[in-house]
């Protein structure tokens, strides 16, 4: 048996996020600018090199696999992997394996997905107006994304929307986004916007910052609302509206840090590993997992030596962005 991996701070890391893809059908105005370059292909892990990454966290004690993106679903090939990776649910050493997605590609996959294993997903959902929706997404069709939720609905998937809270965008809609997710027995979590990619400091984006305590206000006033103690394995807090039965998730990464708790690292499309959404400091895996294909235990002494580089918490703050730019890199990069 591994020893588990325990960063600076005592922290367990069993929650590995692995971006298959830097590539995106949408371009999410908080995420990609209109005019992403992607990476060359032949950058990319192979998914045999995704699937030895992915299987030796597992063995160093990872129990919840998210993949994303980009857009997951896009990758190439990809259902091969989610196949592959069941193996480690049925053997008992994953307790999860999971993904994020913008839904384009789930009236496709979402039978295919829950044969491999994978019980619920994430959605991303930040308004229920077509209009809207393209603006947000810059092209995205809504109708397209509602068809997955229902392929995902049917194929047995349990649905969490994900909805990011932007202010002058989406404020006006929470009571309808929430009835219709109550009706569709889908939890819904709401995400703060965080400062990234190299529009970062735009006037525009500041102000489209919305504090999830006023989100929480606002429910406050229109429901009852009951702390959970529960958790899911990642960032949201969450409450029960008593009369809707559903459960609303709150990640606040600027509002009310949560990093004491944080028990995850994300692998990027490339094999860097960084240590936290909002920070620098990466290892490159990629380099030990081909220079050394025949010694897994390269790789698990290279991610041993990564999980020491691991900070305490991330640095995004709105007021600070602006003059140093920190954090250009893109939320696609790292995947969420
Ligand atoms: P559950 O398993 O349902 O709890 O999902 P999750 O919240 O772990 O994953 P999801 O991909 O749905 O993430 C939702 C949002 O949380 C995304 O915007 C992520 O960027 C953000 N998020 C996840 N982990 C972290 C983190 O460690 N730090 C910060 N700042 N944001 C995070
Ligand atoms: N701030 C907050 N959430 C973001 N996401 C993408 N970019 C940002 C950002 N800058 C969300 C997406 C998706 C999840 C993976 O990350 O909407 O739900
Ligand atoms: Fe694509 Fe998701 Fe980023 Fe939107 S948030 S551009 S859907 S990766």
């Amino acid at each position: 048996m591994n020893a588990p991996l325990i960063d600076p701070f005592a922290r367990a890391i069993t929650y590995l996020r692995v971006s298959v893809t830097d590539r995106c059908d949408f371009r999410c105005v908080y995420c990609m600018s209109e005019n992403m370059t992607f990476l060359p292909k032949k950058e990319l892990l192979t998914l045999e090199e995704l699937d030895r990454m992915c299987s030796t966290f597992v063995n160093l004690g990872v129990q919840k696999l998210r993949i994303t993106g980009g857009e997951p679903l896009v990758r190439r090939d990809i259902m091969t992997f989610f196949r592959s990776m069941s193996r480690h649910l049925d053997s008992g050493a994953l307790q999860e394996l999971t993904l994020t997605t913008n839904g384009s590609q789930l009236a496709r996959f979402a039978d295919d997905l829950y044969a491999a294993g994978v019980r619920r997903v994430n959605i991303s959902l930040d308004t229920l107006d077509e209009q809207k929706f393209a603006d947000v997404t810059r092209w995205g069709r809504l109708p397209q994304v509602l068809k997955g939720i229902d392929a995902a609905q049917k194929a047995g998937l349990r649905v969490k929307i994900n909805a990011v809270a932007l202010k002058g965008f989406n404020e006006e809609e929470l009571p309808a986004i929430t009835q219709w997710c109550a009706d569709r027995d889908m939890d819904l979590t709401w995400i703060e916007v965080m400062p990234m990619g190299e529009d970062m400091g735009d006037e525009k984006r500041i102000g489209q910052y919305w504090s999830l305590k006023d989100v929480r206000a606002t429910y406050a006033q229109h429901y009852t609302i009951t702390d959970l103690a529960e958790r899911s394995g990642g960032p949201a807090r969450y409450v029960r509206l008593e009369e809707t039965g559903q459960k609303i998730g709150f990640i606040t990464p600027l509002s009310h840090n949560f990093c004491e708790s944080c028990n995850r690292v994300r692998l990027t499309c490339t094999g860097d590993l960084y240590m936290c959404l909002g920070q620098e400091d990466m290892a490159d895996l990629r380099g030990a997992l081909r220079d050394n294909p025949d010694d897994p235990t390269v790789l698990e002494a290279a991610i041993r030596q990564a999980i020491t580089l691991k900070p305490k918490g991330h640095d995004f703050d709105y007021s600070r962005q602006k003059a140093d730019g920190t954090m250009s890199r893109h939320m696609s990069h790292t995947g969420g």
